[in-house]
């Protein structure tokens, strides 16, 4: 109902609450109980006896209200769970993705408080300034084709962004990244067996509206306010993110990956560079040559010797 009452609010200069009354079929003490809880979520609503309600002003939400309405989806974000606070939105969808939860959930979350990043890593995930949020899959495909939803969801996350006129790259396997600092993380978790997936969770998180980042990042990391000086609205960044997701992830489905690894090697920033990827096996140095039809790092080193990197962090060196 507070998605019909906004979207009269902000299709009009002014609204009387016995319109709004007549245009949803509510009474005007449920229309008065609405816009107060809007004004708690930090709608600035301006309530005159004579002339009705204002909006004059939206705030940087990810409630759904804000956020569906620019979906352009069939099926991803569809179903939509906002929480405030979790420890991590991976592991709370990883609960409703064992009781059953449908394909194309999401689960976003102002605040996590144990935010979890690739490789064990703590991911840092303060109120009001980011997108922390996972998207549930159910696709009839192998265990070992897990990891291309990973790439796909860098794809995408790239390709939102530049929509908004950043400079957004890829870095292998799915950092992505704007003027060589880390703007985006994804990690993917999985159930599955000799069968194929039972889910697939993907997780990622988007630095935002940060100012100034925490000194154990502040080196390598940034948000789309410190790269580009723009305010962006949350919900219009996730909501890019979330229709480019369904349009690869129906594309890897009906496909297969090699699209979205001419898609992948299109954004990326390390193809052709010098890198030292570290990986359980050891550290190897070489150029970026390709991403394999596995979506590992083929390297080449200075003797002609090539490598594949399967996984592992790599470093673009100077
Ligand atoms: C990385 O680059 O190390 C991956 C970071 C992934 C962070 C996101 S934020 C939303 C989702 N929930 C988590 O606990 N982690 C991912």
């Amino acid at each position: 109902m507070r998605t019909k009452i906004l979207e009269l609010l902000k299709s009009q200069e002014q609204i009387s609450g016995a319109e709004i009354s007549k245009a949803l079929g509510i009474s005007r003490t449920a229309v008065w109980k609405h816009i107060q809880k809007l004004q708690e979520e930090g709608y600035v609503i301006e309530a005159a006896t004579k002339s009705g309600y204002r909006l004059k002003s939206v705030p940087d939400t990810l409630l759904a209200q804000e956020l569906e309405p620019l979906l352009t989806t069939r099926e991803l974000g569809r179903n939509f769970i906002f929480r405030r606070e979790v420890t991590s939105t991976n592991d709370e969808l990883r609960q409703l993705a064992d009781a059953g939860a449908p394909a194309g959930t999401v689960l976003l979350a102002e605040v996590q408080t144990k935010g979890k990043g690739r490789l064990g890593r703590h991911w840092i995930s303060p109120s009001g300034v980011g997108i922390w949020f996972s998207m549930l899959f159910r696709p009839d495909l192998p265990v070992a084709r897990a990891p291309e939803y990973t790439l796909v969801t860098a794809v995408a996350v790239a390709e939102a962004l530049q929509s908004f006129g950043l400079d957004a790259k890829i870095k292998w396997p799915n950092d992505v990244l704007i003027d060589g600092a880390k703007v985006c993380g994804i990690l993917s978790e999985m159930r599955g067996d000799m069968d194929g997936l039972h889910w697939l969770i993907v997780g990622a998180g988007i630095n935002v509206g940060q100012q100034a980042l925490p000194e154990e990042i502040a080196a390598t990391a940034t948000s789309l306010a410190l790269a580009s000086g723009k305010s962006l609205r949350r919900s219009q960044v996730a909501a890019a993110v979330l229709n480019k997701m369904e349009y690869y992830s129906d594309l890897l489905q009906q496909q297969g990956f090699e699209p979205i690894r001419q898609r992948w090697l299109a954004n990326a920033m390390v193809i052709g560079k010098e890198v030292k990827a570290r990986t359980p096996s050891g550290v190897f140095e070489g150029i970026a040559m390709d991403l394999d039809a596995n979506g590992c790092l083929l390297l080449r080193n200075a003797d002609g010797k090539s490598t594949t990197v399967i996984t592992g962090d790599i470093v673009v060196c100077e």
